[in-house]
This record gives structure tokens, sequence and C-alpha cells, in this order.
């Protein structure tokens, strides 16, 4: 085959007929489960002012300082959306949604942006769906996030994974943590992978997240965060794990857990699957108590997780899960000479007013290569037209499946097409 002139970014991937098949069932059981969940969708633009990522997400995180897609134009600059909690509450107070009352939960499915190395479920445009409790510091509201995401990988069939959960405390707890965990690593500074050196000073606890080999003795040795939690985050952790258990909902405390934005705050957690390999977190999400006031609204607490789509499409195809039905159409209408043609493109109107899917040759072909194209799109049923049923207004209408014929009129082929369709619902 001949190579093609153009080609997508590396990273960037087209979805075939054949995967958005699988893309929209598992779409379509996300919203479902949503609205059961009371969440309501929120879409925003692709593309935000890139002050607000740089202030919602922290100007020294990796996706801030390596991984956006940002341009200007005239005097605005844009950046292509690396994420959606900052942009959901960007939304919330440029509308107002405080004044719907309560608290607003919301959830999103659509592309994010950021230019990673791309590697097996890491794009640099990907997909993630996701949901946000604003207004509620209510640690129940940390256990509603956390059981919807479980609820959906349970509902498609996705058990084998683990839930690591940690704090990390409100700013002056993670303040004395920052202290402690600097104090420990100092004397090993000269050691430290030159990422963690350059972390020391301004974002020391990313440190803990470290892949690099060189920073695992130091890492393992320093002082827990939970060892450093005040009071009230706590307490509030507890109620979290107090609830999760109410739910039986398992987890794993991981007190190395940190995520890879600023905006968290208390409780902070991921969903991993070891069907991944080396990008193994299905989704990760925490609360974010100060991100609303710290762009511009009333001091709002929140919390949230987003999972990406890509990763979960793979870990479906690992556990062998199927995602949806093949295509099919219900009718493919064979036509037979000119007049038959012109029926039968009139006819796909009265099948199509009528809910049942319907199609025809294009390429003035043969009745044996219609046949093939009709068992090629998976056909439940082929009509037969030609000059003689034109003339006889009988038509013959062969069940692919069970490949038997008979001659109808149009209303009991119409008859017959409907009843099918009611008995592939009841199925
Ligand atoms: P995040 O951990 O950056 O969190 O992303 C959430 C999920 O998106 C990851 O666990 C992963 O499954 C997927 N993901 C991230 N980057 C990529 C990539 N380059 N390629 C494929 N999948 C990827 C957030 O985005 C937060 N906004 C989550 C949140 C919501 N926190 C509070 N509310």
């Amino acid at each position: 085959m001949a190579q093609p002139t153009y080609t997508t970014h590396a990273g960037m991937v087209d979805i075939l007929p054949d995967d958005v098949r699988k893309w929209q069932f598992l779409e379509e059981l996300i919203r479902e489960e949503a609205h059961r969940f009371n969440f309501e969708e929120i879409r925003t633009p692709i593309m935000e002012q890139t002050e607000l990522i740089v202030r919602g997400l922290g100007q020294l995180t990796d996706i801030v300082s390596k991984e956006i897609f940002a341009f200007s134009r005239g005097d605005d600059n844009y950046v292509l959306r690396p994420e959606l909690t900052a942009p959901v509450v960007r939304a919330y107070i440029e509308h107002h949604l405080d004044q719907r009352g309560g608290s607003q939960k919301l959830y999103y499915i659509g592309p994010m942006f950021r230019a990673e190395r791309p590697q097996k479920g890491r794009q640099r445009q990907f997909h993630q769906f996701g949901v946000e409790i604003i207004g509620s510091s209510d640690a129940v509201a940390d256990a509603e996030v956390i059981a919807f995401m479980i609820h959906i990988y349970n509902r498609i069939g996705i058990k084998n994974t683990r839930l690591k959960l940690n704090s990390i405390g409100d700013p002056e707890s993670r303040e004395a943590y920052k202290n402690a965990l600097k104090s420990h690593l100092k004397p090993h500074f000269d050691k430290l992978s030159d990422v963690s050196k350059k972390r020391f000073e301004k974002n020391p606890l990313r440190i803990l997240d470290s892949k690099e080999e060189e920073d695992r003795p130091f890492i393992e040795s320093a002082p827990l965060i939970t060892d450093y939690l005040s009071q009230e985050s706590k307490a509030h952790y507890d109620r979290v794990k107090q609830y999760l258990g109410d739910l039986d909902i398992s987890f794993e405390e991981d007190p190395y857990l940190v995520r890879g934005m600023d905006y968290y705050t208390q409780t902070a957690f991921e969903l991993i699957s070891p069907d991944l390999g080396a990008q193994d977190a299905l989704a990760g999400g925490g609360r974010y108590d100060l991100l609303v006031e710290e762009i511009g609204g009333q001091p709002t607490p929140a919390v949230g997780f987003a999972a990406g789509m890509e990763r979960l499409m793979i870990a479906c195809e690992e556990l062998d899960i199927p995602l949806g039905t093949e295509k099919h159409v219900d009718l493919y209408v064979v036509t037979l000479g000119d007049q038959a043609r012109r029926w039968g493109l009139s006819s796909l109107r009265q099948f199509r007013n009528r809910g049942i899917s319907a199609t025809m040759d294009y390429m003035g072909r043969s009745m044996k290569a219609q046949m093939k194209d009709a068992n090629r799109e998976n056909a439940h049923y082929a009509l037969i037209v030609g000059d003689n049923e034109l003339r006889e207004n009988r038509f013959t209408l062969r069940n692919m499946k069970e490949s038997d014929e008979q001659q109808l009129s149009l209303d009991e082929i119409i008859v017959i097409l409907k009843n099918s369709l009611t008995g592939q619902k009841e199925s």
C-alpha cells in the first residue's frame, strides 16, 4: 500500500467506525450511570485562557511547565485544555452556578490535550470522563465521587482494580510536612535524581511521585504526610475512610500518593489497574477546596475525579470485555434496473420514517454483488426489487440469517421488519 501523504500528529489518533461503536457504548453507559447518580452534564470550550490553566493547575506542575499546547492570536492567549477541573470551576464562577442552590454535581466526557511523550495509554489528545461536586466540604461528597468512579468500572466488568487513597491535608499540614520532608532529603540532595533536585525547592511533595531508581531509598525512609495532618484534616480523612467502609469499597492507604496538580487539598486518590502496563492509572482525583477562590470565586469546597477513556478501552481489551454490538443494518434494498433503483431510493424514506434502518447499493452492482454487500453490511433482511416485482407490486424479502424468502407487499414487509425490530429490543 502506498504511504499516505498526510498522517495524524504523534500521540493523536483517529477513532475509526468499528472502534467508535465501542466508544459510544461506553459513553452511553457512563451517561446513564451519571444520571442515576444525579450528575448533570457540563460542556465547556476546547480552548481556555492560558492564565486560567497556569493559575489553576500551578506554574511548576509538569502539565503547565512542559505539556500545554499554547498559542496566541492578537492579544489573546489560548491553550488546548489539558484537563477539565479548572475550566469547570471557571464556568461555575462565570455563570454563578452557586445560585442554582445546593452543591453542583457535574459530569463531562471529552477530549483533553497534553504534549507528553506518547506511549501505550498515553496520548497527546486523549479523552476523559469525570465528575465534580462543587459546594460541599462534607466527606460524604468525597465518598460519592469515589463510589461513582468504582461503580462505572464495576458495571463495565473491570473489577480487579486497586483504589489508592491518601490525604495531603490542608495548606498548614502540607507546609509542616514540606519542611519535614526537605529536612529529611537535604543531607542526600547530591544523590537525588535531576528531576527531584529541581523539585526540591519549589515542589518537594512531587519528589514522592518520582519513578527514578536513585530516589527510592530516600523516599522509602521519608516521613509520612499522614503524621503531619492537622486535627481537622485527620478527622476529614477518617470520615472518608469510614464512609468508604460503609459502602464496602476497599482501598489501600498510600502515603506517597501525591497528584500532579497544585490545586489538591485533603483527599487524593487514584484507581490503578494491573492490566494497563506502565501507565497504570485508570483514574485519579481528590479534593480542591481552594481552587474556586484561587481563580476568582467565593471560597467554595469541591471534590472530583477524571478517568482516561483510552485506558478504560485498553483494560476492556485486555479483559476481553465485549463492548456493544456489531455493525448492522435492518434492511438492504437490492435493486435490478433503473426503475427499481428509483423505487428503491424512495422506499428507503418509508422504512426510515418507521424506525427501520435501511440502505441500498450506490455503485450499480450486479445482484450477486449487492447480496454480498448486504452480507458485509450485516443486513438482517434484503429486499429484492426488479421490473417483475414492480409490475406485480410484490417483493422478495430475504431473511439473511435464516436464508428464507417470501413474496410480500410493501405493507406486509414493513410489518415484518417492525416486528423484528421489537423482537431485537426485547431479546
Ligand atoms: P489526571 O490524573 O491528570 O487528573 O488525569 C486523570 C486520568 O486521565 C488519568 O488517570 C489517566 O487515566 C487519564 N490521562 C491523563 N493523561 C493522559 C494521557 N496523556 N493520555 C491518556 N490518558 C491520560 C485530572 O485530570 C484531574 N482534573 C482529575 C480531577 C477531577 N481532580 C479533581 N477533579
